[in-house]
């Protein structure tokens, strides 16, 4: 399983890339918004910064909302790093927009994916990854994660090569989970990547070795 995190802060990507477990970054409008980066070619900057930190792929969401304008913008952020790819929204102009993509071989994400339906589309289109948000399902008291398990059944039911990157990851859980599910990916902030490592019985057990080594030494 792929981990990425989801933000476009620096220190909290350097931090997860030194852990050496870190597959790639998700960005979107509002994380780029966060941390106060406007203007295009800032935008354009931020994210080769986060190239330069991580060996694998970042993901930069076109603005555009018509066909034409998110080829433009996609060829423009895929002209940036190689590490870039292109995330487009789940709407009709955002289909066409992946499919032209795909046969370029300029890869894609499809962004705010929230059915079954949606996800069929995407791997028909040729998306590279689709991503699920199963936290913002679970916001709405619908089960996010059997949303995965859906989506892998009909991936796999056609050998669909899109990777199923569960997205709005919230914490540790929810990454246990979509790994049980047979998620390739998922992205998340640092907090349910380092979640992982929590269990008192490690705490415990290192406190007792380090003081029975102390005992003799
Ligand atoms: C996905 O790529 C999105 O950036 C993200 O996972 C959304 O998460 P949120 O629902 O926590 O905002």
């Amino acid at each position: 399983m792929k981990f990425f995190i989801d933000t476009a802060n620096l220190d909290q990507i350097r931090e997860a890339q030194d852990l050496g477990v870190l597959d790639g970054v998700t960005t979107n409008p509002s994380l780029m918004a966060k941390e106060g980066i406007t203007g295009r070619n800032n935008i354009l900057k931020h994210y080769v910064a986060i190239c330069n930190i991580v060996d694998g792929d970042v993901s930069a969401e076109v603005i555009a909302t018509d066909f034409e304008g998110m080829v433009r913008e996609g060829e423009e952020l895929a002209e940036l790093h190689e590490q870039i790819v292109v995330k487009v929204p789940m709407i009709k102009e955002g289909v066409k927009a992946i499919k032209y993509f795909s046969d370029r071989g300029i890869r894609t994400n499809c962004t705010l994916v929230f059915s079954p339906g949606q996800a069929l589309l995407a791997a028909k289109a040729g998306a590279t990854y689709v991503s699920p948000f199963i936290g913002r399902l679970d916001d709405i008291s619908t089960d996010g994660l059997n949303l995965i398990a859906e989506i892998r059944l009909i991936y796999d039911n056609y050998g669909y090569d899109t990777q199923i990157l569960a997205a709005s990851v919230r914490h540790t859980m929810h990454v246990i989970e979509c790994a049980k599910l047979g998620a390739d990916v998922m992205t998340g902030p640092l907090s349910s990547i380092e979640g992982l490592l929590n269990h008192p019985l490690t705490d415990i057990g290192l406190a007792k070795f380090l003081a029975d080594y102390k005992k003799g030494n």
